[in-house]
């Protein structure tokens, strides 16, 4: 990794820049003239994502590796990514989430502190609003959180708020609604170990790899009866960083903004535009609601247009999936995505 020691670029430590997000986000801030460090553990990340920066091992929760990694790359800011994602489980494990999401954040602010880094992108999530009282939904929306994830997110939210006040330490969290699609190129895309989400599922069936997709409830009060979300780009998402590190250039205190399309669509409505693009049968099933399922999550993200100068260009329903499908198909998928290099 020397060679990237002795570069020129800025440093960003990117935690988690070997997940899903994680990597689309390295790609866009090395496009944007940053060297992407990543820090991750590789419990849920991958190797073979890890392609515009170093990579370098470790843990949140281990100070002293933080300080060496730190000290090594002298990084201008941190985007934080790193964390458990899936809300079920952290109602059946909240010891898991808190302890990963909460103590580890703590870790890597105190680290940052020790080491006078004073910016950081947080990875924040639509599941602080909880169920919602109205729809769009805007940073003002009271946050009752109905998970431990999404408390967790919501939490380290208070920390950084906390932390600005007292420490200078500067802060713009990034509340995503429904992350889906792959890079245009196929490059890299989603691939968890456990798959939980809507549009890699739904190809998976297309792709004959399951048998059918169950449909988590059909009696919604939404325009057909299936569950309502505000899919996202990727690529979207991680420009979204590159806006935030701009705007922490200037901007003290502690920021947070939505990051959806705005223009929601049902779960039969991602199976129709993916039977299109696929041109393949997808089966259904209906089962009962998912618990903790709000009916409807559309994002009004007026401000980061407003304030960051954020614009989704490739969050259309369409694209998100011709890309998902992409990679889905591609032969570094096949080889790559569900091993644990
Ligand atoms: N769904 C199905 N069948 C499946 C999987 C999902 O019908 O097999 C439905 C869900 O009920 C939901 C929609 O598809 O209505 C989207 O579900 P995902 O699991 O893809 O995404 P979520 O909306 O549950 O979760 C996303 C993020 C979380 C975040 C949450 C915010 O992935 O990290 O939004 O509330 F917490």
């Amino acid at each position: 990794m020397a060679a990237f020691e002795e570069e020129d670029r800025p440093a960003l430590l990117i935690a988690g820049g070997a997940g899903y997000i994680g990597s689309h986000v390295c790609k866009a801030v090395a496009e944007a003239g940053y060297l992407p460090v990543t820090y991750d553990n590789l419990m849920s990340g991958h190797a073979w994502a890890v392609r515009w920066g170093p990579l370098e091992g470790g843990d949140l929760q281990d100070p002293a590796r933080l300080d060496e990694v730190m000290r090594r790359y002298r990084p201008v800011a941190v985007i934080h990514l790193a964390g458990l994602i899936i809300s079920s489980e952290s109602v059946r494990d909240p010891a898991l989430y808190y302890a990963h999401n909460v103590a580890g954040t703590l870790c890597l602010l105190d680290a940052m502190r020790r080491n006078g880094i004073e910016r950081i992108v947080f990875s924040s999530s639509a599941a602080v609003y909880g169920e919602p009282e109205v729809s769009p939904i805007s940073e003002q929306h009271p946050q009752l959180p109905v998970s431990p994830y999404g408390d967790s997110k919501r939490m380290v939210e208070t920390i950084l708020r906390d932390y600005a006040r007292a420490y200078g330490l500067h802060s713009v969290s990034l509340r995503y609604f429904n992350a889906a699609g792959a890079s245009s190129c196929g490059d890299i895309g989603e691939a968890h170990h456990i798959e939980t989400h809507l549009v890699p599922l739904i190809l998976e069936v297309a792709a004959g790899e399951r048998a059918a997709l169950s449909i988590y409830g059909a009696d919604y009060p939404t325009r057909d009866g299936t569950c309502l979300r505000d899919y996202v780009h990727v690529c979207d998402l991680a420009d979204a960083h590159v806006l935030a590190l701009q705007y922490l250039q200037q901007a003290v205190g502690a920021h947070a903004f939505n990051l959806g399309h705005g223009q929601g669509a049902t779960v039969r409505e991602v199976l129709a535009t993916a039977g299109q693009v696929t041109g393949r049968k997808i089966p259904t099933r209906i089962e009962q609601r998912r618990p903790g399922d709000p009916a409807i999550l559309l994002a009004d993200a007026t401000r980061a247009r407003r304030v960051l100068g954020w614009q989704p260009a490739v969050s259309d329903l369409e694209t998100i999936v011709a890309s998902a499908w992409r990679w889905h198909q591609s032969i570094l998928h096949r080889k790559q995505a569900y091993s644990n290099e």
